[in-house]
């Protein structure tokens, strides 16, 4: 398969990986509309094209909490990613430190945060969940801070999770599920001993570690809506701000007031996103909340924004609504699928590449030149 725009990924990682996989990655809630209104949204978008502005020196980088990036882009945090290549987090965790970005860690994740944070030279980032046992919230921060992790990206919109239907089809969930995952895996021989062999442990990494014995992944999505709490309230912000001196960011913003509340309670950054649609369907895609809530928090924090974002030209377009970086998700997790930790740093490359085409036909030397003024339609 010729591998050449980043979509190309997503054909190759489909090739690869059992259907139970590839549609847990792929798919988001309920009709999907919001799913699919992230990537329109964004490619309705239109871009001024400016000419003649001598544009031989570009400068892609930022920095953000104190750290240089050299591209305003984060991998997002995306659990169970060791189940979509061998030992997922400690390659994606590379390509992303020998591309110069930050590696955003899922509470979530199979490899535990002790096994990633020695392979890297760069500070980790971590996500964190609220579960049920609180002991585990307390505990994992301090395992965090021991391993140098800097930045913590506290995901507040998934208090109970979406209605995820092509799980329950595809066997990730449902009936018979563990069953159909096996004869799956059968027809994947490649993934069945690259990852379902020699990535083992198959385990939620993080939970284990804390309680001490093995996380059935029998049933993942069972567990998360058992394990993950409902009852969660601005009040647990405060608790992590009090306990977390490090920047701390809220991921899941996408109404103004909540943007302001983050602000008033001592966020350093929020991420607008709705979970790249598989959280409510029917919510706006990130794209279209940006705009008001940059206009209402604009250098207070720092605006992340992600969901849909699927090429260097949908970065340089959230940038021009007010977005100071973006995360990445299913678009490296393919290329992950696909080719590891090559795959990840060859996806970089490219949004690279297609972010310079980008900037030098709308006359932005650099990405603070980005602005409203970058857009057709604005
Ligand atoms: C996610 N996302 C997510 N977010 C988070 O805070 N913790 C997590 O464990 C996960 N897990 C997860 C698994 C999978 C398979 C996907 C696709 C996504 C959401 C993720 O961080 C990000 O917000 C979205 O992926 C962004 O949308 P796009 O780029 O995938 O369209
Ligand atoms: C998901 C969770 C784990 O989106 O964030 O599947």
């Amino acid at each position: 398969m010729i591998i050449s725009a980043p979509t190309d990924y997503r054909k190759a990682a489909k090739a690869k990986l059992p259907p139970f996989l590839f549609d847990y990655i792929d798919g988001g809630s309920y009709g999907e509309h919001t799913l699919r209104k992230n990537t329109e949204d964004l490619a309705n978008i239109a871009l001024k094209q400016r000419v003649l502005n001598n544009m031989s020196e570009l400068d892609l980088s930022t920095e953000i909490f104190g750290e240089k990036m050299a591209l305003p882009i984060a991998l997002a945090p995306v659990g169970l990613t060791g189940m979509y290549a061998r030992r997922g987090e400690v390659q994606a965790a590379k390509a992303a430190d020998n591309k110069g970005l930050p590696f955003i860690m899922s509470t979530v994740s199979v490899c535990p945060i002790e096994e990633v944070t020695p392979a890297i030279k760069r500070p980790m980032w971590f996500q964190l969940y609220v579960l049920k046992d609180r002991g585990f919230m307390k505990n994992v921060l301090e395992r965090a801070k021991a391993a140098g992790v800097t930045t913590l990206v506290f995901t507040v919109d998934m208090p109970v999770p979406g209605a995820r239907y092509r799980d329950m089809h595809s066997g990730m969930s449902g009936a018979n599920a563990a069953t159909r995952r096996i004869f799956q895996s059968m027809l994947h021989p490649q993934w069945a001993f690259d990852v379902g062999v020699f990535g083992k442990p198959h385990d939620l990494g993080n939970i284990s570690t804390y309680r001490g014995e093995p996380t059935k992944l029998e049933d993942y999505i069972g567990w998360l809506g058992e394990n993950f709490d409902p009852s969660i309230s601005w009040a647990d912000i405060e608790w992590v701000r009090e306990f977390w001196d490090g920047p701390m960011v809220i991921k899941g913003i996408l109404d103004q007031q909540d943007a302001k509340d983050a602000v008033s309670f001592g966020a350093d950054g929020i991420v607008v996103s709705n979970h790249g649609g598989r959280q409510l369907d029917g919510v706006l895609s990130s794209v279209k909340a940006l705009p008001k809530i940059a206009d209402a928090v604009k250098g207070d924090l720092k605006i992340f924004a992600d969901s849909g974002i699927r090429s260097g030209l949908d970065v340089v377009r959230m940038l021009a609504l007010g977005a100071d970086c973006t995360l990445l998700g299913r678009s490296y997790i393919y290329a992950l699928a696909a080719q590891g930790q090559k795959g990840v740093e060859n996806l970089l490359s490219i949004y690279e590449k297609e972010m310079q085409i980008a900037m030098v036909l709308t006359g932005a030397k650099c990405i603070n030149d980005l602005t409203y003024d970058s857009l057709a339609n604005m």
